[in-house]
């Protein structure tokens, strides 16, 4: 290859860098023909996004109190897929294709040098939350009030165990209702 052809294959790879950049990607809103379609399928079936905690963003955690004594005994740590903090500074909500992605986990306590701290410890599942303006899937139960709901349980994150979201997700939901189901107030970076 001469000098030339060498500078051209060069400045190609250049070009590809630059466009596969963070920066890029967490300006790029979500999409169910881009990011999106990665975790729903043409029937509105969903799984957990692979690799979501290298590339989603962490929205904020959540520490459930134990029943006796001191610590917690679930931590809950809540990601958003990329663009989607981007797009809910600028007009307050969730744009169409966002996802949410919910970790629960078992937590252990102990004495550490900054106090008794609990930290997360066994996965037992998520919870998984996509933004649907529109309306995409009038048939399937787990779709609804402007999101598609699912829980996966650790052991498959492809399948989820949710049969109807109004059973297995809406009434606990209730009182974020106001802020499109979302319990926003937990989470630092969208304010
Ligand atoms: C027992 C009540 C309860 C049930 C059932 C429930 N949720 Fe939640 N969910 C909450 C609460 C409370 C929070 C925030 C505090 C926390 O995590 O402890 C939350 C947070 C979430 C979050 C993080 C975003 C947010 O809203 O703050 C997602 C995603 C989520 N739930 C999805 C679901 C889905 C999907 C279902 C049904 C498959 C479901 N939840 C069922 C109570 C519930």
């Amino acid at each position: 290859m001469g000098i030339i052809g060498a500078l051209g294959v060069a400045l190609v790879g250049l070009s590809m860098m630059v466009d596969g950049t963070a920066y890029g990607q967490t300006n790029t809103s979500p999409s169910y023909e881009g990011t999106t379609s990665a975790v729903v399928d043409d029937k509105g079936n969903m799984h957990v996004p692979a690799d979501y905690q290298a590339t989603y963003q962490m929205l904020g955690s959540w520490a459930v109190a134990a029943d006796e004594g001191p610590g917690s005994k679930d931590m809950h740590v809540v990601y958003a897929s990329p663009g989607a903090i981007v797009a809910y500074r600028k007009d307050g909500h969730f744009p169409d294709g966002a996802v949410l992605v919910k970790e629960v986990f078992k937590a252990t306590t102990k004495a550490m040098t900054t106090g008794t701290v609990s930290s997360a410890d066994t996965l037992a599942g998520w919870f998984v939350m996509v933004k649907d303006d529109v309306g995409r899937f009038p048939e399937n139960k787990l779709w609804g009030d402007g999101w598609g709901w699912a829980w996966f349980d650790a052991t498959d994150s492809k399948k989820t165990t949710s049969t109807d979201y109004k059973k297995d997700c809406q009434a606990c939901h209730v009182p974020a209702q106001a802020s499109d189901w979302i319990y926003i107030h937990g989470y630092p970076p969208l304010k």
